[in-house]
């Protein structure tokens, strides 16, 4: 039914949209006589399909489409019970065809739209209305099996292949999954019992994967209850993934909030994640998978982040970083009840390096460690890793940290014959809990320097003296990614 603010917006039409006038002029005329009439009380239920309603959908993104459809033109059903899993596939196939044409934009409307996965296209945008809900079918056996990840190897759950991810796409350009904060739910509570009891014979889905990929944003969203990991873009580059909500109960196995794998130029930016493991977790293949593969994770932005989660890490560099993690930058970043900082994990076997790493700004709450590094992490891929692969950690940088209520402020552990070089700590406060364990820091295998760190750092940190508090580096110049703007884009929507 028209109400009142449509009669309004008839008198603020903007200039700008004088080319829709023709259609439009003849719309709102009708539209101006139905007000008319719904305020005279007359019955309007049967006039002619020209007064659907259209509105307007604004938001921003890397770039704009020439053609928008929604996924009820496709058939797709927004009960919750109708399977869409076709309406889906069909929309992307059809839509396709505009790949050459401006691209086009799949809006999905307000409902719960059950789907199990679905692959996009290029020069795509995938919308979701504020109240839809993408629901993941619960049909373990109606989910397509894909091979291991290359720079894996194997998959993580099972030895074999991976349940494909709700919303895949891979070699492809030009794609933006965004919504006004539209929900994404992963109904993951059977893959986690499936999980626990070990009855999984491939390695569970995860809601959202791009590979070989370039050109991405992922934005304005709500991600819950994921299978298993929430976003991973995969051997891909120019990614930009800015306010998300992803939420999974905090005991929920590898729910692992966003984890880019082997990609180039990549920002993530006003995020807020509650998880049963790391919120952002840096990775790069799998030992002697990942070495072979030699796909870095380099040029990462993290800003802005917010993270809960007591099992785990607010931002982790491995424990796959095989093919090695360089030059990430994080900034302003809180964690409440979370287990660690920005945690580096990895092992004798991994080979590959994390270097240049840059965090300024993390204000934390309650945690375990502060900063912690861990050498031997094992957890390998089988048997057949080198021995003698071993990771080279240098250049870790960290300042302006305020932290309180925590157990201890560091646990710093290289690997004997391989020490981590170059760590830099300045500018630290760090209040410790009641019940914190007597010696705040254990270093072993490690080599840098510190300033102005509170409680006083292990003696393989010296302190350089409270002059040298900016001493830690975080580059001034922006990141390439940085520097990539986004359009404002707005689209007519009939209904
Ligand atoms: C996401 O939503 C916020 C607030 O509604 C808005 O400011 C921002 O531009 C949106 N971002 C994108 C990429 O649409
Ligand atoms: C989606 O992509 C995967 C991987 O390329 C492929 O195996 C699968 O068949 C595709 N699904 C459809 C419906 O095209
Ligand atoms: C996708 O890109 C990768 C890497 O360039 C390539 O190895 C693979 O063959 C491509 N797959 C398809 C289906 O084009
Ligand atoms: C998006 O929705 C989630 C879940 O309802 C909510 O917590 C979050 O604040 C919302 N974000 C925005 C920007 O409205
Ligand atoms: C030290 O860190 C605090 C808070 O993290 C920040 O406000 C302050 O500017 C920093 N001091 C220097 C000298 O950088
Ligand atoms: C401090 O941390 C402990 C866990 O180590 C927690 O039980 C307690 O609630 C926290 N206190 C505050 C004031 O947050």
């Amino acid at each position: 039914m028209l109400k009142r603010k449509d009669f309004v917006k008839v008198m603020i039409i903007p200039p700008q949209k004088i080319q829709f006038m023709e259609i439009e002029l003849v719309k709102e005329a009708v539209k101006l006589v139905v007000v008319i009439l719904a305020v005279v009380g007359i019955e309007c239920r049967k006039l002619p399909r020209i007064l659907e309603e259209s509105f307007e959908v604004e938001y921003s993104a890397i770039s704009c489409r020439g053609h928008s459809a929604s996924i009820e033109e496709f058939g797709g059903v927004g009960d919750g019970e109708t399977l869409n899993t076709k309406a889906f596939q069909e929309a992307v196939n059809q839509l396709s065809q505009y790949a050459a044409d401006g691209g086009a934009q799949l809006y999905v409307p307000a409902g719960k739209w059950l789907t199990g996965s679905f692959n996009l296209t290029s020069h795509f945008t995938l919308y979701l209305h504020k109240d839809a809900v993408l629901l993941a079918s619960q049909d373990i056996d109606s989910w397509p099996v894909v091979d291991p990840l290359p720079s894996y190897g194997h998959g993580r759950d099972a030895p074999g292949g991976r349940y494909i991810s709700l919303v895949f796409g891979t070699n492809l350009t030009d794609v933006v999954i965004t919504g006004d904060n539209g929900t994404i739910d992963g109904q993951g509570e059977l893959w986690w019992q499936q999980f626990h009891k070990k009855k999984l014979k491939y390695t569970r889905p995860y809601l959202i994967e791009i590979m070989h990929s370039d050109t991405i944003q992922i934005s304005n969203l709500t991600l819950v209850n994921s299978p298993s990991w929430n976003v991973h873009p995969v051997y891909s580059s120019n990614i930009i993934l800015q306010g998300i909500t992803i939420i999974a109960p905090i005991t929920s196995p590898n729910t692992d909030g966003i984890n880019p794998d082997s990609c180039t130029n990549t920002r993530i930016e006003d995020i807020y994640i509650v998880s049963g493991d790391d919120c952002v977790a840096v990775k790069s293949g799998w030992d002697e998978y990942g070495i072979s593969y030699g796909m870095p994770t380099k040029q990462l932005l993290i800003r802005r982040l917010t993270c809960i989660s007591p099992y785990s890490a607010a931002i982790a560099l491995g424990s796959e970083m095989s093919g090695g993690i360089q030059n990430v930058r994080a900034q302003d970043i809180v964690a409440i009840n979370t287990e660690s900082g920005v945690r580096i994990k990895t092992a004798v076997g991994r080979g590959g390096f994390v270097k240049d790493i840059y965090v300024k700004g993390m204000t934390l709450h309650t945690m375990k460690w502060v900063f912690w590094i861990t050498g031997n992490y094992g957890s390998h891929a089988d048997n057949h890793y080198d021995p003698n692969a071993l990771p080279v950690i240098q250049g870790i940088n960290y300042r302006d940290v305020v932290a309180e209520n925590v157990s201890m402020a560091a646990r710093l552990e290289g690997i004997s014959g391989d020490p981590f070089t170059g760590i830099c700590i300045s500018n630290v406060t760090i209040g410790m809990a009641k019940k914190a364990k007597k010696y705040p820091w254990t270093c072993t295998d490690i080599e840098g320097i510190t300033s102005g760190v509170v409680p006083t750092p292990c003696a393989s940190l010296p302190d350089q003296g409270p002059e040298k508090i900016e001493m830690c580096d975080f580059p001034t110049e922006n990141m390439e990614i940085e520097n990539v703007e986004l359009q404002r884009c707005s689209y007519q929507i009939r209904y």
